[in-house]
């Protein structure tokens, strides 16, 4: 097994069916360059449509039928698992139904994928059975090097808005991570915006949107959400067996 991966992390694709064109041209612009960096393979990592609509999934299919790498779709609090499961029926690596937590096995490192939406909320739940699945997929493997996925960052970004609708039991998540030394990173979206947070040992990466990027309100008053002319963009995730893991943001 090579020593060497490079997972591209695409998040908050909000494709649209009434805009243009212009988030799938964005997800692909994002598909290209994680072409150039050689990317292993592609994960995005929810809010893959804006609005749960049967149109948005038919752009966002035909946007990805020809991926430049091996590619993985988790839902977010703006997807609908069953359209999804509808839409792309040759990602087999979906379970048939109830929560879309998948693990992915073919590479050198090994990813986690934590479904964590709850349906009609815009908040992430863990819950038991997400903390059970979760300690379950990691006690398979104990020592290959490991990235978990989730949508909601599972720590407080200390923004207004984003503090009520994160991960709300981020701390059964934290205990689950804490007895798996083996969890290299854990990675999100959700937030819009870059961030870098703690779960146990292990760093939390926020990734940006690839379509648009969110403000900080942190003072009250402030405008929750206020859209920003900062850089949508994507993130790379490095890895080789001599030099570790290391994270980039690529600019869109
Ligand atoms: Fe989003």
């Amino acid at each position: 097994m090579s020593g060497q991966f490079r997972l591209a992390q695409i998040s908050d694709t909000h494709v649209r069916a009434d805009d243009g064109g212009a988030a799938a041209s964005q997800l692909r612009r994002a598909m290209a360059q994680a072409k150039e960096y050689s990317a292993d393979v592609i994960l995005l990592t929810g809010d893959l449509v804006n609005d749960a609509r049967e149109d948005e999934y038919a752009v966002l299919a035909e946007t990805l039928t020809d991926p430049p790498t091996p590619l993985y779709l988790m839902p977010g609090n703006h997807d609908d698992r069953g359209l999804i499961r509808r839409f792309f029926p040759q990602h087999t690596y979906m379970p048939r139904d109830g929560a879309l937590h998948f693990t992915i096995e073919a590479f050198p490192v090994r990813m986690i994928a934590l479904d964590d939406i709850v349906p009609g909320e815009t908040h992430g739940l863990l819950r038991r059975s997400g903390a059970e699945w979760l300690e379950s997929a990691l006690s398979v493997e104990r020592t290959k090097p490991t990235i978990v996925a989730l949508h909601h960052p599972p720590f407080l970004t200390h923004d207004l808005l984003f503090d009520k609708i994160g991960l709300l039991d981020a701390e059964e998540f934290a205990t689950v991570v804490a007895r798996h030394r083996q969890v290299l990173r854990i990675i999100c979206g959700h937030h819009h915006r870059v961030a870098f947070g703690q779960a146990a040992h292990a760093p939390v990466i926020v990734a940006p949107s690839s379509s648009w990027t969110y403000g900080l309100a942190m003072n009250d008053g402030q405008q929750i959400a206020p859209r920003t002319a900062e850089q949508p963009g994507w993130m790379l995730h490095a890895w080789t067996a001599a030099g570790g893991i290391a994270s980039h943001f690529i600019g869109l």
